[in-house]
């Protein structure tokens, strides 16, 4: 049988099957349900500021300073009403003792000063790693791309000089030059990057006229951008590269890592199919493995990038967009 262990930012897993950080993780039960399940390891739900600060009756501060994320926030978690840092805390000291695989912490916070605070109050409960999740829609027209990217890069900076777990940062794909941007993620001292983050997009009921924000679990169709751009990167940095956003059965794990990903996170597919579903991804990504061949993850892992990818290496650029055009094309005037 197939060896599924991999290493993620330098932690041990059994497989590259990880759960996404995400409601689910608001129940111990949930989470040794899916260790049970096979997870190869969890990322704890956000410890948002946002919401904290919104419980101590400071949100008009925090959705002052740029972000524009409290709405999706609660979006995440409308059932809670607790306030203060303290209580996620401790929620993740006892997740850490109810189980045994690995797990990340995870961490959006508002200013600079709070993403080292927080961070190393996550990093003291037991976690194995620290995901920043970078979730931030840039709503002022007046600050560049420039000054948006380098105040996350500044914030990677400095919660790499105060913690030593390490450290991956969640990303949007909305970055003129991703790779650029990763690039300097890893710079910054990141040792991971997930690829990508999902931002919940407003929705307008026009019989109603107002705005909606609603929560919609991803599609499988939403797994092509991280692919492109873990099949893009792979081998030309060395942080690891999670695959997220529209992961649903085991084939969408071995096309993470045909591009070249470390590992899968999901989250929408576990909400749809129930957490039991991991065994499924776990199983079924075990029996691919047999049927090529493969003994090892290393094997196989980035052999579909672009630079792994026998066939036209620009595949993952702009290649298949024209013919695709073109058979359009052909077939309106047909
Ligand atoms: C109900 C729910 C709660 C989520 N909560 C968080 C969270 O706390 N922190 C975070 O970084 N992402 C959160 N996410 C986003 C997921 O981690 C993931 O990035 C996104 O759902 C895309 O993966 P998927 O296609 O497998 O769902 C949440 C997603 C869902 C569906």
């Amino acid at each position: 049988m197939a060896d599924l262990s991999t290493t993620y930012m330098g932690i041990a897993l059994k497989n590259p099957v990880m759960v996404a950080a995400c409601a689910l993780s608001s129940k111990v039960d949930n989470i040794i349900r899916a260790e049970e399940a096979g997870a190869g390891a969890l990322v704890i739900r956000s410890l948002f500021e946002e919401q904290i600060r919104h419980e101590i009756g400071d949100l008009d501060e925090a959705l002052s300073q740029g972000s524009d994320s409290y709405a999706e926030a609660l979006s995440y978690f409308p059932a809670i009403s607790h306030g203060e840092a303290k209580e996620h805390l401790f929620w993740v000291e006892r997740t850490r003792a109810a189980t045994k695989m690995p797990l990340i912490g995870s961490l959006n916070a508002v200013s600079p000063g709070s993403w080292i605070k927080y961070a190393k109050q996550l990093a003291d409960t037991g976690v194995d790693g620290l995901e920043l999740n970078y979730y931030t829609v840039e709503a002022d027209i007046e600050r560049d791309g420039v000054a948006a990217e380098q105040q996350m890069l500044d914030i990677v900076a400095s919660v790499r000089a105060e913690v030593e777990l390490p450290i991956a940062v969640k990303i949007s794909p909305f970055y003129t030059s991703v790779g650029n941007v990763i690039r300097k993620i890893e710079d910054a001292g990141a040792n991971g990057v997930v690829m990508f983050n999902r931002f919940l997009q407003p929705e307008i009921d026009p019989d109603k006229e107002t705005v909606l924000h609603e929560m919609t679990y991803s599609t499988s169709a939403e797994m092509r951008v991280p692919l492109r751009w873990i099949g893009l990167l792979y081998g030309q940095l060395s942080l690891d590269m999670a695959a997220n956003t529209g992961i649903m059965e085991s084939r969408d794990v071995v096309k993470a890592l045909l591009a070249g990903a470390t590992v899968t996170q999901v989250a929408s597919t576990l909400f749809r199919n129930g957490i039991g579903h991991l065994t499924s991804l776990v199983d079924g990504l075990s029996a691919w493995m047999d049927a090529k061949g493969y003994a090892s993850v290393e094997d196989f892992r980035g052999k579909l990038s672009q630079q792994g990818f026998e066939g036209d290496p620009v595949m993952f650029e702009r290649a298949q967009y024209l013919d695709f055009l073109m058979s359009r094309q052909r077939w309106v005037k047909a």
